[in-house]
């Protein structure tokens, strides 16, 4: 774990929010927005590409009520609505035994999810390069990565136009419920790569 997370419940935690991009605002996700976040999730054009599987409402609901699990999501508004999601989760890095303690909480594993009424309109790119420059920014992660089916070609497209990198291709590894095995796919980048440096999100660092 980075000094500055330790004893964080999530480092988001860490930062001023909201945080303002050209046109939109990203802000921590609270009960009251899981309703209006269940009304596209469960759409099946949205639903059938996501890993969590929560077939009905309730279960839904009691998922995302867990602290850890609405610590990490981040609400995407346009004007005064919310047009999709973010998700940040903290990983180790791989490392060696006894250098282990190094690569605790360097890693940021991120999700997305946009309405498909904002989808089209650069809206999850927009948000995305917000969250990554917050990471490399002030949380002062190392790396970032994304994963997805190979078939996702929206979510793919939208990690190569932020620059990340493809680093595996998986052959028939990945099971889809309705599509079988499916290839996967990773894309990371370093902090170093980022041509930002984490400036310019409007955040800061309590
Ligand atoms: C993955 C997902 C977030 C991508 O959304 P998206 O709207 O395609 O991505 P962007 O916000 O980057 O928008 C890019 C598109 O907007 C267009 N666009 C229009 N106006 C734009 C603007 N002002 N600036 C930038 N792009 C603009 C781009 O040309 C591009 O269109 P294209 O795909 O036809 O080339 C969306 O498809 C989604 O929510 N899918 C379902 C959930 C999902 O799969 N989640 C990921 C699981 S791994």
């Amino acid at each position: 774990m980075l000094p500055a997370l330790a004893g964080m419940s999530h480092p988001l935690d860490t930062l001023d929010w909201p945080v303002r991009t050209e046109r939109l605002l990203l802000r921590r996700a609270a009960p009251d927005d899981l309703d209006a976040v269940w009304a596209y999730r469960r759409l099946p054009e949205v639903y059938e590409w996501l890993g969590a599987a929560v077939p009905d409402y309730d279960a839904y609901r009691e998922r995302y009520l867990r602290p850890e699990r609405l610590a990490s999501m981040l609400i995407i508004e346009r004007g005064d609505r919310g047009i999709g999601h973010l998700i940040l989760k903290i990983q180790d890095g791989w490392a060696q035994e006894d250098v282990a303690d190094q690569a605790r909480g360097v890693q940021g594993s991120l999700g997305w999810t946009l309405d498909p009424e904002f989808q089209g309109k650069g809206y999850a790119a927009e948000a995305v390069r917000a969250l990554i420059g917050l990471c490399f920014g002030p949380l002062g992660l190392r790396r970032v990565i994304a994963e997805c089916f190979a078939d996702n070609e929206p979510s793919w497209r939208l990690m190569e136009r932020l620059g990340m990198r493809r680093e595996q291709h998986t052959v028939k590894e990945s099971l889809h419920r309705t599509k079988g095995w499916l290839d996967g796919l990773t894309y990371a980048l370093l902090a170093e790569e980022w041509p930002a440096g984490g400036r310019g999100t409007g955040a800061t660092i309590r």
